[in-house]
């Protein structure tokens, strides 16, 4: 029971990594608002919600509903995200560059802009925002997930230096995780991202779901502005 009695907000949680959060952080006492596009089953903890993260009204009506039922707010996980183009700056179409980013990067910036000022009222709050190795290191094409992800990074470090000492926000950067993005992706590009991670293999979304619980608990009370890297030691070169 490392969450009980914590409320948290979990984006992206019917499938893959926000799924396994939401799920984890229910088993661990928290009251989780699992959001996501697609709705997903509910349980004592775990209540499903219908939202697409690129939207601000969404969020204001999130945050107003949970303000209403429960009356603060513990943890954000903010997760929700899409992959979307594997083209280069010069090719990606810029339909898809501004989808990539108003998911992955203003979709995580909405979500602090409105849980923010709840979490305040309450006097303490934890912020897990989920970026990727994109948002460390080099790949070749992806432009617009890198260009989302490298912002993720720097935006949790600001949220971090902005609201210390109330606000923790720190980020997580997972590496090949057995997904919906992965089972969407070139075989060839994963067999090469397996021979690349040291570890020699994927990882399940659980074993991410593990670092999002430490960082969203008390345990890790004087972490903030870090990267947690899960993957396998993939960026260790
Ligand atoms: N799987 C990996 O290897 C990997 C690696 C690094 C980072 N990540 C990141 O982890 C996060 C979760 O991805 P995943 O691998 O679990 O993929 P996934 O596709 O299984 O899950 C993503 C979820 O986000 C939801 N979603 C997409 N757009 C949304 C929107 N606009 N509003 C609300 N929900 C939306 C989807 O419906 C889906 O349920 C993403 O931010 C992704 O970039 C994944």
């Amino acid at each position: 029971m490392r969450l009980a009695d914590k409320v948290a907000i979990v984006t992206g949680a019917a499938s893959g990594i926000g799924r396994a959060v939401a799920d984890l952080f229910a088993e661990h006492g928290a009251t989780v608002y699992a959001t996501d596009l697609d709705e997903r089953d509910g349980s004592e903890r775990i209540v499903s919600v219908r939202q697409d993260v690129s939207v601000e009204s969404e969020w204001s009506a999130l945050i107003a509903r949970i303000e209403r039922e429960q009356g603060r707010l513990d943890v954000l996980v903010n997760n929700a995200g899409i992959v979307g183009s594997y083209d280069s700056i010069t090719d990606v179409a810029m339909a898809d560059y501004h989808r990539i980013i108003a998911v992955n990067q203003t979709g995580f910036f909405l979500g602090m802009r409105c849980a923010i000022p709840l979490m305040q009222r309450g006097g303490k709050g934890s912020i897990v925002n989920v970026s990727s190795i994109w948002g460390l290191i080099g790949a070749v094409g992806v432009a617009a997930y890198q260009a989302s992800k490298g912002a993720v990074t720097t935006l949790t470090k600001n949220a971090a230096l902005t609201y210390a000492p109330v606000i923790r926000a720190n980020s997580l950067h997972p590496g090949a995780i057995l997904t919906r993005i992965i089972e969407k992706q070139d075989h060839a590009l994963n067999q090469q991202l397996i021979a690349d991670t040291p570890l020699g293999r994927m990882a399940e979304p659980r074993e991410v779901a593990y670092a999002a619980l430490y960082l969203a608990s008390d345990e890790s009370a004087f972490v903030t502005g870090a990267e947690l890297v899960i993957d396998g030691g993939y960026t260790i070169r």
